[in-house]
């Protein structure tokens, strides 16, 4: 889809995001495959960047990967609260996610991704002997051997579609309480 195309119905437009957001998993250069993930620690606001990694369509959840002992996890396990933020310039789309995130680091379905995961250069991510932000010494962390990985499950729980075009910009909210029109 272009932003040429204009889809004029909430139905349209919530099937097109679930659709994109699929698409974003197959193509490198699609917008939404990183997003800006929004948590707290209760006290002060935390975002930082990730890889969708999986669209889960009927738990309307979204997969991402990160180090089992990342600060964004020990954030989330207390405040599972979160917001996940997605731009795409082809589109012109941005979503804000209203997200209930969850980690899970053992179990068949994790350890079916690392296996998939362990042959690539990204799963260096998830073997270093220290934890994430922990001080260094040099700048390379050192490769350990043993993985933390985790898989962190995104549930959305609304998805507030922006939508920038030329002829008049577009906002739609989908939630708990149905699909509406919004002033932008
Ligand atoms: C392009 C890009 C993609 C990233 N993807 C991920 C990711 O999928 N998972 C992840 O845990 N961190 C990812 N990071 C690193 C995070 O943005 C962040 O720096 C790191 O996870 C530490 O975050 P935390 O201190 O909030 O836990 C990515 C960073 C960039 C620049």
């Amino acid at each position: 889809m272009t932003a040429a195309t204009r889809i004029d119905t909430l139905p349209g437009i919530e099937a097109a995001v679930w659709a994109e957001l699929a698409a974003a998993l197959r193509e490198k250069h699609h917008g939404w495959r990183l997003g800006v993930l929004a948590t707290t620690d209760g006290e002060i606001g935390d975002a930082r960047t990730i890889v969708l990694r999986d669209v889960e369509r009927e738990t309307r959840s979204l997969i991402f990967y990160t180090d089992a002992r990342s600060p964004k996890v020990r954030q989330f396990d207390a405040h599972p609260l979160g917001t996940l933020v997605l731009w795409s310039p082809n589109l012109g789309w941005q979503l804000r996610l209203r997200v209930s995130l969850s980690q899970q680091s053992s179990g068949l379905a994790v350890s079916s991704r690392w296996a998939r995961l362990k042959m690539t250069p990204a799963a260096q991510d998830y073997l270093s002997p220290l934890p994430p932000g922990s001080p260094l010494a040099h700048p390379s962390p050192e490769r350990g051997t043993r993985e933390f990985f985790a898989v962190v499950s995104a549930q959305v729980t609304a998805i507030d579609w922006l939508e920038l075009h030329a002829d008049g910009h577009r906002r739609a909210l989908f939630d708990a309480s149905g699909q509406r029109w919004l002033v932008p």
